[in-house]
């Protein structure tokens, strides 16, 4: 079993004779409920680094008023046997009260890139992740620290963060991990009742659709988005689409569609709100 800390000062402890031996750390930040999405994320921490830190903490300046804070899916034991498995070292799973303490004040301000897609939507979010991310930067200390592209946004923003605050480690990124029909894996896909599972899954299938419009020829931006949005609306447990935007790798909209650029979708799909991205291939 990885060792579990739950206080700071154990972890920083334990990280500091590490560090001291030479050793390298690898650090892998999530909610935990943990998935084949955080697997991959692990596996190329373990192959670059000597230790590997996983954090496990639902971190609630980052959920709004009226989401999902009290009902996302936690499972400490059976997160642990997963790190196991994955030859994790260390998990981090602290409580509220360790990482926000009485009298607590401080946050991180992201500024623009924190307002737009996601941000638009989850007014604050971006705050709450960057607040959280460079807390625990500072009490893992870590060489490296892995980020899905699932959450590009969430990615750009923590670049952003590190370059702008000379954080002292390298952000390394992780593919989106799917599952076999195509729905990117998510803590949040347990929402999902089985007959809202194939509305979900149009989510991917409109990245297909994209694809397959651009290798076309169609470079319209809006054509390929009210086409996407369409498709996506026809299925029977879709409640809104957020939206659907198409921006450089930067977040910046695009009006012409190239080679690289970013497909960006937030759906509601029954009780869960999904979001995924694309990378444009054509
Ligand atoms: P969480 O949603 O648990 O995700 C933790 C990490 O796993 C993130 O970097 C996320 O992008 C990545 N991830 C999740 N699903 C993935 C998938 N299908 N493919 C690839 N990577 C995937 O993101 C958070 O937690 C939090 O905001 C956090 C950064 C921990 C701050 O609280």
């Amino acid at each position: 079993m990885p060792l579990l800390f739950k206080k700071v000062k154990e972890l920083r402890n334990f990280l500091k004779s590490k560090r001291c031996e030479g050793k390298e750390v690898g650090f892998v930040p999530t909610m935990g409920y943990l998935h084949e999405g955080h697997a991959e994320l692990i596996k190329l921490a373990r192959m670059q680094n000597d230790v590997v830190v996983v954090s496990i903490f639902v971190n609630p300046t980052q959920f709004g008023e009226g989401e999902d804070y009290d009902r996302y899916p936690r499972d400490l034991e059976r997160d642990l046997e997963l790190c196991e498995r994955l030859g994790v070292d260390v998990v981090f799973a602290p409580d509220e009260k360790e990482m926000y303490p009485a009298g607590y004040r401080t946050r991180v301000c992201v500024g623009e890139l924190g307002k737009v897609l996601e941000g638009a939507f989850r007014p604050g979010h971006f705050d709450g992740v960057a607040t959280v991310v460079v807390k625990l930067f500072n009490i893992v200390q870590p060489d490296r620290a892995y980020f899905g592209e699932k959450d590009y946004q969430q990615l750009k923003i923590i670049q952003q963060v590190v370059q702008d605050l000379n954080v002292p480690v390298e952000i390394v990124p992780v593919p989106v991990v799917r599952e076999k029909d195509g729905l990117a894996y998510s803590s949040r896909n347990v929402y999902l009742k089985p007959e809202e599972r194939e509305s979900a899954r149009a989510i991917y299938r409109s990245f297909l659709l994209a694809e397959k419009m651009i290798k076309a020829g169609e470079r319209d931006a809006e054509r390929i988005k009210q086409a996407m949005k369409a498709f996506i609306e026809r299925h029977p447990h879709v409640k809104a689409v957020d939206y659907v935007e198409i921006t450089d790798e930067n977040l910046k909209p695009k009006k012409r569609v190239e080679k690289g650029d970013r497909i960006l979708v937030a759906v509601r799909v029954g009780n869960a709100r999904l979001i995924d991205n694309w990378k444009v291939e054509a």
